[in-house]
Parts: structure tokens; sequence; C-alpha cells
């Protein structure tokens, strides 16, 4: 699977095993989830183009590199893919933010969109794609489709724990983009919750329910 990348580095997995349990509040959770998503990014954006500058040091004028094109996009998928944002920023601090409001119906377990918002022009971008949880992949395809549509190219997805099912269907619908994930859990469960996963994301980050 090449176009999956599993960001298995001992603290991102051990920072999962702690978001996992029931009893972590949700300051812990919130701050969690945006270590993560730093470490996952540290890793993800490494093909980042350069381009040399000149620069003067206190010594002499040098060509050195920094980050070329058009500012990254960050897309979180509302509303847990928010409290991945902060994670990607303080890698990215110039980079823009888009949003896509998707939730899953309860009983069908399919997308619904209801707000989404792209930072122009999205087509000279690199995204990166948030949301911790990719379970059937509905929500994940359904945002990528989104952006397409509106002429994004360079995307990467970025998932912190995912189910193999969706991380399949992802694949599949969607082969020309990167897709990392801090681990591929078991399967699965007949509410399409992930299991053992971390129950429902967007819950433990807000504090809802
Ligand atoms: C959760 C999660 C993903 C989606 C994953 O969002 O944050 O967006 O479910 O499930 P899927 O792969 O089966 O589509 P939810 O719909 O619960 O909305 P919320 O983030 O607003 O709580
Ligand atoms: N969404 C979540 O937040 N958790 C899951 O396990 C599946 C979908």
């Amino acid at each position: 699977m090449e176009n999956v990348t599993v960001l298995n580095h001992p603290l991102i997995q051990h920072k999962i095993s702690i978001l996992r349990d029931k009893n972590t509040g949700t300051n812990e959770f919130r701050a969690l989830v945006e270590e993560i998503a730093m470490l996952m990014g540290y890793e993800a954006l490494r093909d980042l183009p350069l381009q040399d500058v000149k620069v003067e040091t206190p010594i002499e004028t040098c060509m050195t590199p920094m980050i070329a094109g058009k500012k990254l996009a960050v897309v979180p998928i509302l509303r847990a893919g928010l409290g991945m944002v902060n994670g990607i920023l303080a890698l990215v601090p110039s980079a823009k933010v888009g949003h896509i409001g998707l939730y899953r119906d309860e009983v069908t377990h399919e997308p619904h969109e209801y707000y989404c918002k792209l930072p122009d022009p999205i087509e000279l971008r690199t995204i990166v794609v948030t949301d911790p949880m990719l379970a059937t992949g509905g929500s994940a395809v359904a945002a990528v489709n989104f952006i397409k549509e509106h002429g994004g190219k360079k995307i990467k997805f970025m998932s912190i724990i995912a189910a193999p099912e969706g991380l399949e269907r992802l694949r599949k619908a969607h082969p020309d983009i990167q897709i990392y994930v801090g681990h591929v859990d078991r399967c699965l469960n007949e509410n399409a919750y992930i299991c053992p996963g971390l129950g429902d994301a967007g819950d433990r980050i807000f504090g809802t329910k």
C-alpha cells in the first residue's frame, strides 16, 4: 500500500494509548490530539518543496533553503478534525485553514455535509485534511471528493486511528492522495465504531455527551 504510511513512532504510539483510556479527560485528550497531529505532521510534510533564498548571516550572504510555493492549507473535517489543526499550525504557522463540515448519520453511517469553505487558490496548495478517526471511510472519501471538485490536487489525509475497512475504502477511492495514520485498529463494530478505538473523538475533544 504505497500511498499509506503508518506513523508508528514510539511517541505517537504512547500518546495514542493514553487517548484510548476512557479515564483520560477532555483537557488531556485535547492536548494529546494536538501533540500527535504535530508529530504526524513532522513526518507527513517531509516532502514539502524547498527553494534557495538569499539570507545575510552576521558573517556573509548565503543561499539557504526555505519552504517554496503557495502556503499550505490545513482542512479539518468538523468537528473532530479541528482538534488536530493547532498541531499542524505549530509546524507551519503561515498555513491557511479551510473547513469541511460533515456528520455521520447515526443509523446509515453515511456522511452529511453542512459547511464547506476552502482557501483560494486551492489548486496551488498542498492540502492536509485532518480527522482523528477513519472509520467506514465515508467522511474521508466525501471530504476528498469535495476538495477535488474545487480543484485541490496535492492532498494528504491524516488520521490518528483507522479501521482497515475505512483505510481500504479511502485508498481505493483516491489512490492519488497520501494517507498517514497513527495506528490501524482491528475492525468496526455494528455501530461503525472503531475497535478498540477511543470512542467518539468529537465528544471527547469537546467534552460533549
Ligand atoms: C466522526 C469522525 C469522522 C467520522 C468517521 O465524526 O470525526 O469525521 O466520524 O467516520 P466514517 O469514517 O465512518 O465516516 P462524526 O460524524 O461523529 O462528527 P463529529 O466530529 O461532529 O462528532
Ligand atoms: N467516529 C468516531 O469518533 N469514533 C469512531 O470509532 C468512529 C467514528
